[in-house]
């Protein structure tokens, strides 16, 4: 399967990069995943629009208007034209001689590849979760490629046996490592308003739209730690997660929350996939 590298397509061992690749070196860049359902684009519009707060937030001048025909050629040149699958989308400043300062005239390295999505187990998987502390930074908002404090504190969890793992800042769940948190208590959704401390989620944004056309009470407020206790359902969104229901909740050696998958999960992952079909 062939990836797309800076204007042209090529095997994934001849894309290579210059050393100099304020990517590579600063992990200066963002990225989108963006899913396809049957080769039908899930939200484009949404990832998009992201992506384009993304490169304005770090101010990497690009062009986006190429992106679209170019990810349905990602997805039929690895065979994937009428799959699940996700185009996966970086754009980092490129090279330039290594400075903390941006260039003034930025080249920005742009790559782009297609990846099989696998929904068979929709309704069979749960997640078992470890708990740790958020260490990342102030704007979680940016889908930076930065992502050394995510990647560590999955690593710990995966390491253990977890699936995935849920930050906790100040007291509050704020986001999985790669997914948006989903609490249900006393029949009431609880997921993290948009702020800095979290990725707006698009898998986020379409839950809780089915939500509101179920009749689903939501509230846009962070869950705090302390009363997981009344907690009765959680469940994980991304678009590589789309709603997987958590089984197990831990914190070192404490068990936070363990449960069956929830009725209202269910339903949710059942409108879900209506609408990716
Ligand atoms: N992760 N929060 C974080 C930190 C994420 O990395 C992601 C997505 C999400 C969910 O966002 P969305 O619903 O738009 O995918 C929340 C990428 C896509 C992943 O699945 O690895």
């Amino acid at each position: 399967s062939e990836v797309y590298l800076s204007g042209k397509w090529m095997p994934p061992r001849e894309a290579t990069i210059s050393v100099f690749d304020r990517g590579f070196m600063f992990g200066d860049g963002i990225y989108e995943v963006t899913p396809f359902y049957r080769g039908k684009a899930f939200r484009l519009q949404d990832h998009l629009d992201r992506l384009k707060y993304c490169l304005a937030e770090i101010k990497i001048p690009f062009d986006l208007s190429i992106l679209e025909p170019l990810m349905y050629e990602a997805l039929s040149r690895a065979g994937l034209a009428a799959s699940d699958a996700a185009v996966y989308v970086q754009i980092s400043r490129g090279a330039a001689p290594r400075t903390h300062y941006f260039p003034e005239t930025p080249k920005p390295t742009f790559l782009m590849y297609a990846f099989p999505v696998k929904l068979e187990n929709f309704h069979e998987k749960r997640w078992k979760v470890l708990v740790s502390e958020d260490f990342r930074w102030q704007r979680c908002d940016i889908k930076s490629t930065a992502l050394l404090a995510n990647t560590m504190s999955n690593e710990q969890a995966v390491l253990r046996g977890y699936d995935e793992n849920l930050l906790v800042r100040d007291g509050y769940f704020t986001e999985g490592s790669h997914s948006t948190a989903f609490f249900v208590s006393n029949g009431i959704i609880y997921t993290h308003p948009k702020s800095p401390h979290i990725l707006s989620g698009i898998t986020r944004k379409v839950v809780l739209e089915i939500c509101r056309d179920l009749g689903i009470k939501f509230k846009e407020e962070a869950f705090p730690l302390d009363k997981i206790s009344e907690v009765d359902d959680v469940f994980l969104t991304g678009t590589t997660t789309q709603i997987t229901a958590v089984s197990l909740l831990q914190e070192k050696e404490q068990v936070l929350f363990q449960g069956e998958k929830g009725e209202i999960t269910g339903r949710l992952q059942e409108e879900f996939l209506k609408r990716t079909r």
